[in-house]
């Protein structure tokens, strides 16, 4: 399992592989570490959903729309919030649908599996071809969510009751499961999928990301903001620290500004791109080790 892929991370992350080759090694608009193409490829080799889990704007959402593009595959996102429910997911049952057709004299009322619309997960075991099921924020759902889903991420199928039909995935989905951590998730789940932390980007890696969006930044502007960047997140007390995407937006904002980058420390300009809260821009604005 190792030895091919090693041999696949030496090769330059930003070739594309092969449209169907299972081994991701990460994109071009997109910057994966070796760490997290491993988790990828051998969440993928095992055929068992993959649990990420980093600060906002680290890229776990991004992750698989990479995935997907990087393989060739259909992307499907289930975006989930606090009142999604697993069975939404799996399909829904639109009797209000089949009762004002029955009062209109529609005709196929009869046909409940007219009525029956499949969920994310459902398309996703539906689709004739491999798709990448992104589960996104699954943390925002409640306790019994992942536990619902269980034995349909196991077994890669579920059973329509009002039509007595299984559907059953025709090809396994690749699953990636994201989350912020707002809620610790049931061991029964975790037990049964590959968990990556994406730790926060060193600022090697962070000047790869950022150039990937800005290939022509100027040497000195980038060295400059993420000087600052870097320094804003170490203030001891800062309430929240900038993400990836708040340094990528405050450099776009730097260049489009045209912002001299020997102005960046003196004047902090559209600082309000990196720093949301009152409190952190008083201790930015108050901090001498900028
Ligand atoms: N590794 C990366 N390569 C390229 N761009 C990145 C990377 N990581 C983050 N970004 C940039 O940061 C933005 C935010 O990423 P994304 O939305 O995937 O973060 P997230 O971890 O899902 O955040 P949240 O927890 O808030 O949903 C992306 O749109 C992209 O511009
Ligand atoms: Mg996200």
């Amino acid at each position: 399992m190792c030895k091919p892929m090693e041999k696949q991370q030496e090769t330059n992350q930003r070739t594309q592989p092969e449209t169907g080759a299972e081994q991701f090694n990460g994109t071009q608009d997109y910057v994966a570490d070796e760490e997290l193409m491993a988790s990828v490829n051998i969440a993928i080799a095992l055929k068992k959903p993959l649990l990420i889990k980093g600060e906002p704007g680290t890229g776990k959402t991004m992750l698989a729309e990479a995935v997907a593009k990087a393989l060739g595959k259909r992307l499907i996102i289930w975006n989930i919030k606090s009142t999604t429910k697993a069975q939404e997911g799996l399909y829904v049952y639109d009797t209000i649908q089949r009762l004002y057709d029955g009062q209109f004299g529609e005709e196929g009322v009869s046909d409940i599996a007219r009525y029956i619309k499949l969920g994310k997960l459902g398309e996703a075991f539906d689709s004739e071809e491999q798709v990448v099921l992104l589960i996104d924020e699954i943390d925002k759902a409640d306790l019994e969510f992942p536990n619902d889903l269980l034995w349909e991420l196991d077994q890669m199928e579920f059973y329509i009751n009002e039509t007595k039909r299984t559907v059953k995935a025709k090809h396994r989905p690749i699953v990636i499961i994201t989350s912020n951590a707002e809620k610790e998730l049931p061991d029964a789940f975790l037990r049964r999928c590959i968990f990556h932390y994406i730790d926060f980007p060193a600022p090697e890696l962070m000047e790869e990301i950022v150039r990937v969006h800005f290939p022509n930044v100027e040497d000195n502007l980038l060295k400059n903001a993420m000087e600052v960047f870097y320094n804003i997140r170490a203030i001891r007390d800062i309430r929240k620290k900038p993400s990836t995407s708040e340094l990528i937006d405050w450099v776009n904002a730097l260049q489009i500004g045209g912002i001299p980058a020997d102005q960046i420390r003196k004047k902090l300009p559209f600082v309000g791109v990196v720093v949301k809260k009152d409190e952190d821009l008083e201790l930015v604005r108050h901090d001498g080790n900028l």
